[in-house]
Order: C-alpha cells, then sequence, then structure tokens
C-alpha cells in the first residue's frame, strides 16, 4: 500500500501561465565596445551563430505556447538583441529606458516607436537611468529594482509613481552581474532564485526576508549565467551550462529547459536578457 502522506512525497503544483514578450532578432549582433567585464571585442563572434541560437529560445517559447512579438533590429545598434533592457511593461504602462552608456543610447527611441505603433497609451522614457528589465523585475511583493551599475536609484520612485506598485531597491555590487537580471529571476511571482554574493550585505538581509524559501545559486552557476532566465511559473528556460541550478529547480516541481545561447554571452547576455515581457 503507498503511504500517501509519506514527508517526502509533497507534490508542488506547478501551474505556467501564457506570457507576451517582446523579443529583437540578432541580425547586427556583433562585440564592438566594452561596457560589462564579459565583452572582449578583441574576441570573434559569428552574427550567423547569434542568430541560430536566439531562433532556438524564439522557437522554444513559441512551442510553450507564449505569444512573443518582435521589434525590428536596428544597424548600429549590437546590443539591440537584449530586449529586456528596452523598457519595463507593468499593466500595460511602458517605461522605456535611459541607458547609462552612450552606445546604446540610441535603442530607447526604437522601443518608444514601437510601443506607440502597438497601440499602448501609456509610453514614456525613463527620466533618469533606468535599464529596463534588466533592472527591474516585477514579483507579487512589489518590483525589484537594482543598482549600483546600470539603473539610477532615482530611477525607482518614477518607477513606483508610474506602475503605482511598491519599488524595492537592490543594490549590486560584482561588476560581472552589472544587472539585476544576471543575479536573481523571478520563477513565480512571489518565488525567486538569485546569487547572494552579487548583493550588498543589506540587500542579502532584505532578500532573506522577502524572500526566505528562494532557491541560492552558487557561483558556478551564476558565471554561466544561470540566473538569466525565463519562467513562465512551471517552465524555467536557462543556459544548459547552469547544471546544479536545473537540478535544484526540478526539484521544487519546475520543468527546466537548458538553451546554448554561447554566441550572446560574449556581450554579457542569455536568455533573460533577450525576452522584455508585456504585462497587461
Ligand atoms: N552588452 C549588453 C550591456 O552590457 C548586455 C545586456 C544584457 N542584458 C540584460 N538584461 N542583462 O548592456
Amino acid at each position: 500500500m503507498t503511504d500517501l502522506l509519506a514527508p517526502q512525497t509533497v507534490v508542488t503544483q506547478r501551474q505556467a501561465r501564457i506570457r507576451h514578450f517582446l523579443m529583437c532578432r540578432p541580425d547586427h549582433f556583433d562585440v564592438t565596445y566594452s561596457i560589462n567585464p564579459w565583452m572582449e571585442p578583441e574576441k570573434p563572434t559569428s552574427n550567423e551563430l547569434a542568430i541560430a541560437q536566439w531562433e532556438q529560445l524564439h522557437t522554444l517559447l513559441v512551442s510553450l505556447g507564449h505569444h512573443v512579438q518582435t521589434i525590428d533590429p536596428a544597424p548600429g545598434l549590437p546590443d539591440m538583441v537584449f530586449a529586456a533592457n528596452g523598457a519595463t511593461v507593468v499593466d500595460d504602462k511602458a517605461l522605456v529606458a535611459r541607458f547609462r552608456h552612450p552606445e546604446r543610447d540610441g535603442e530607447s527611441q526604437h522601443y518608444v516607436d514601437w510601443f506607440r505603433a502597438q497601440g499602448f497609451t501609456e509610453v514614456r522614457q525613463a527620466e533618469w537611468d533606468n535599464e529596463g528589465e534588466g533592472d527591474y523585475l516585477t514579483t507579487r511583493q512589489g518590483i525589484l529594482a537594482g543598482n549600483g551599475f546600470r539603473s539610477d536609484p532615482r530611477s525607482q520612485a518614477e518607477a513606483e509613481a508610474l506602475f503605482g506598485r511598491p519599488v524595492i531597491g537592490l543594490s549590486l555590487v560584482d561588476p560581472r552581474f552589472y544587472h539585476l537580471d544576471t543575479a536573481l529571476a523571478v520563477l513565480d511571482e512571489d518565488e525567486v532564485m538569485y546569487y547572494p554574493e552579487a548583493f550588498t550585505p543589506e540587500s542579502r538581509r532584505l532578500l532573506r526576508t522577502l524572500f526566505p524559501d528562494a532557491v541560492i545559486a552558487d557561483e558556478a552557476d551564476a558565471v554561466v549565467f544561470g540566473l538569466n532566465a525565463v519562467s513562465d511559473g512551471y517552465n524555467v528556460i536557462l543556459p544548459e551550462a547552469a547544471t546544479g541550478l536545473a537540478a535544484k529547480l526540478r526539484a521544487r516541481g519546475f520543468r527546466t529547459h537548458g538553451v546554448d545561447l554561447s554566441e550572446l554571452l560574449k556581450a554579457g547576455g542569455s536568455a533573460k536578457c533577450c525576452t522584455l515581457e508585456l504585462r497587461h
């Protein structure tokens, strides 16, 4: 007879929720400048490989039932593939990025135009440096906002006023994890995974209080960008090299999908960086 109450048979029923994403094909992908420690312009890159890897991610998201729209890539903007940085979209309001580095400045207008053309009525470019979903991640507790390398802490009040949700600042300290989405991923509204060492002691304490049950990543998984993951509440798409993290997620009832985005990692980005969630 099966003992239904055996303690080790705790099964969490996870539920995928259909998402709406915006992506940008890496037609003009290249590493021509260095604005994070991963970018080495002297190393060769392959545009074809970047496109092929990106197509796999796109196909996977569509096959999981998600709606994926694309924005036209613009020549001369090699980082535009990282659509997550283009804006933060909550309740149909788009707060378009203001990039810290002039190299990416030109991307903002493309996003403003795209959102307007799609009929979004509330579209505004951030007043302070704000790198969209690279640093702004929505949870039930509030919008987590990374700072320390890219987004200006002053951009938090602006986001709070526009979205009418609490914004919780988190300070990053390791230059390898310069955006919040390289150090933390939202798995399901109030469940996250993160690499504690990427944060100041104070932010670590805050994360422990907010998410006592979080999945904790180790350095080996963080450096292969395992935290740059996309989750729909059940399916988690993450770099295939993050095997330790994938095992932890499966043990929690998630289904993991490893992807190879090695070409994009040369610019310091992976799965999450390529997908901007359009929250209706
Ligand atoms: N080369 C880009 C930059 O440094 C990579 C952006 C990655 N995007 C992200 N959401 N983390 O800005």
